[in-house]
C-alpha cells in the first residue's frame, strides 16, 4: 500500500492555489444527468472521487469527455442502466446524489447502500423522505442492500419537506429531483453550504427555478426540461482551511490564492482566537503565525455557517501544538475522532468523552507511523507530521486522494519534507 511520508520541516513558506472544491464538483456532475444536452464543467479538480463519479454517470449511459485538463464535458443523451453500480457506491457515498436525477428524468433507480469515509453511521434516511414526499414509491430491500426508488411518469409532484436535520446529501438531492417535478417544493431547514448555492446556479444555469438557495427555506418551481450549461466550480473551502492550518501549525506564513474568504469565516475567527494573523488580501488569503505565542480556544463543529466538520481533525493536529487545553465538540457526526488515536500514537495526549474532545496542548509531537482513518483525518495526519519530530508514516493514504488534489506536492512546494511511497 502507498503511503505518505512526512519529516519535521520548519516553518512552510509560500503561495499555494486552491482547488475547484470536491462536495461541489460530485453534485454538479450527478445533475448533468438531468438534461439530454452537454453540460461543461470547469474547474474539475483530479481527484479519485472524482473519477468515480465519472465511472457511475457513464455505467447510467452518460457521454463523459474529460480530454481537456479540469474541464469534463456530460451528455446523458439516453439511459444504459437505473442501477447504482455497486462497488463504485461503496468506493464512495456521494454516489447517493445520482438518486435524485434519476429519479427525476426516468423515474427509476435502484442504488446499493453506500460505503465512504468510515464517520458514523451516515444513514440516506432524509434523502428517502424527501423522495417520498415528491410522490416516490421508496422500496428499503434490505437483504439486498439495497434501496429502489421509483415513480410513474408525471406523479413527482412538489411539497413541503422539513428536514429533521440540515443534511447536505439530502438537500442536493431533493432540490434536483424537485426541478422537474410538477409545481413547487420548499425545503425547510434545507442545509446553507456554499455548494448547495453552486449546485442551485448550476441546475438555474440549466433552466431550473430555484430561489432561496443559501438560507434555510428553498423554493424550487418545476420545469418541464433542462437544458445544458457551462458552470464553473467554486473553490473548496476545507482545502483552503487545511493550508491555512499549515501555516498556522509549522508558524510559518502563506498566501491562499483562488480562495473565498467568506466561505471560511469560522476557520478565520478561531485561527485568530489562537493569535494567528489572518490578512484579507486582494490575491488571497494571508496566514501568518510566525513569531508569535499561540494559544488554546475551543471548537464546537455545526452546519454551514458553522465551524465545518470537515476542519476539526486538521484543527485539532494544530491544537495539540498551542498553549494551553482546547475543548473540541463534534455535533454532526457521531464518531468522528478516530484521528484522535493516531494523534496520540505521536504524543498528543487527548482525551474523549462521547462527542467531545480535550486536547491539552504545548505538545512537542514525535513522528510515528499512522494511519489515514478518513480523509480530512489523513491531512490532520500530515499538518501534525510537519511539525512531529523525526519522521511520520502515514499508511491508507487513498482516503487523502480521494478529496485533495496533488496534495503531497502542494505541501512540497511550500517548503514541507515529505514524499509518498508508491506500492501496489
Ligand atoms: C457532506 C460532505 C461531507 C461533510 C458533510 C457535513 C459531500 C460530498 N460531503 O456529506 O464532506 O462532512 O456534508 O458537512 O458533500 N444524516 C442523517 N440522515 C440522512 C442524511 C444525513 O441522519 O439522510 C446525518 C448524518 O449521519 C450526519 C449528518 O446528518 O450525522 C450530516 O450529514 P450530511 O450533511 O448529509 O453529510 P453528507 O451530505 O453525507
Amino acid at each position: 500500500m502507498s503511503k505518505i511520508l512526512v519529516n519535521s520541516s520548519g516553518p512552510l513558506h509560500g503561495e499555494v492555489e486552491i482547488s475547484g472544491a470536491k462536495n461541489s464538483v460530485l453534485p454538479l456532475l450527478a445533475a448533468t444527468i438531468l438534461t439530454d444536452q452537454t453540460c461543461i464543467i470547469e474547474g474539475v479538480p483530479d481527484l479519485v472521487d472524482v473519477n468515480v463519479m465519472k465511472k457511475m454517470l457513464r455505467n447510467y449511459g452518460s457521454e463523459i469527455d474529460d480530454s481537456e485538463p479540469g474541464v469534463i464535458r456530460a451528455q446523458m443523451k439516453e439511459v444504459a442502466s437505473c442501477e447504482g453500480d455497486a462497488d463504485l457506491v461503496q468506493e464512495m457515498r456521494a454516489s447517493v446524489f445520482t438518486m435524485g436525477p434519476m429519479l427525476a428524468r426516468y423515474g427509476k433507480v435502484i442504488m446499493p447502500l453506500p460505503g465512504g469515509c468510515t464517520i458514523g453511521k451516515r444513514p440516506i434516511d432524509l434523502h428517502l423522505k424527501g423522495f417520498r414526499a415528491l410522490g416516490a414509491e421508496v422500496i428499503e430491500d434490505v437483504e439486498n442492500e439495497r434501496v429502489i426508488v421509483s415513480a410513474e411518469p408525471g406523479t413527482i409532484k412538489g411539497d413541503a419537506i422539513y428536514l429533521d436535520f440540515p443534511s447536505v446529501g439530502a438537500t442536493e438531492n431533493i432540490m434536483m429531483t424537485a426541478t422537474l417535478a410538477n409545481g413547487t417544493t420548499i425545503i425547510e431547514n434545507a442545509a446553507k453550504e456554499p455548494e448547495i448555492i453552486d449546485l442551485a446556479n448550476l441546475l438555474n444555469k440549466m433552466g431550473a427555478r430555484i430561489k432561496y438557495a443559501g438560507t434555510d427555506m428553498i423554493r424550487i418551481e418545476g420545469v418541464k426540461k433542462l437544458s445544458g450549461c457551462i458552470h464553473a466550480v467554486i473553490p473548496d473551502r476545507i482545502e483552503t482551511g487545511t493550508f491555512m492550518l499549515a501555516a498556522a501549525i509549522t508558524r510559518g506564513d502563506i498566501l491562499i490564492k483562488n480562495a473565498l474568504p467568506g466561505h471560511v469565516r469560522p476557520i478565520i475567527a478561531k485561527l485568530k482566537e489562537c493569535n494567528v494573523k489572518v490578512d484579507l488580501l486582494p490575491e488571497g488569503i494571508y496566514v501568518d503565525a510566525r513569531d508569535r505565542e499561540l494559544i488554546a480556544t475551543d471548537i464546537k463543529t455545526l452546519p454551514y455557517p458553522g465551524f465545518p466538520t470537515d476542519i476539526q481533525s486538521p484543527f485539532m493536529a494544530f491544537l495539540t501544538t498551542v498553549k494551553g487545553q482546547s475543548i473540541v465538540r463534534e455535533t454532526v457526526f457521531e464518531n468522528r475522532f478516530m484521528h484522535v488515536v493516531e494523534l496520540n500514537r505521536m504524543g498528543a495526549d487527548i482525551s474523549t468523552q462521547n462527542r467531545e474532545a480535550v486536547v491539552p496542548g504545548s505538545k512537542q509531537l514525535k513522528g510515528a507511523r499512522v494511519r489515514a482513518t478518513d480523509l480530512r483525518a489523513g491531512a490532520a495526519m500530515v499538518l501534525a507530521g510537519l511539525v512531529a519530530k523525526g519522521t511520520t508514516e502515514i499508511s491508507e493514504i487513498y482516503h487523502i486522494e480521494r478529496g485533495y488534489e496533488n496534495f503531497v506536492n502542494k505541501f512540497k512546494g511550500l517548503g514541507a519534507d515529505i514524499m509518498k511511497i508508491e506500492r501496489d
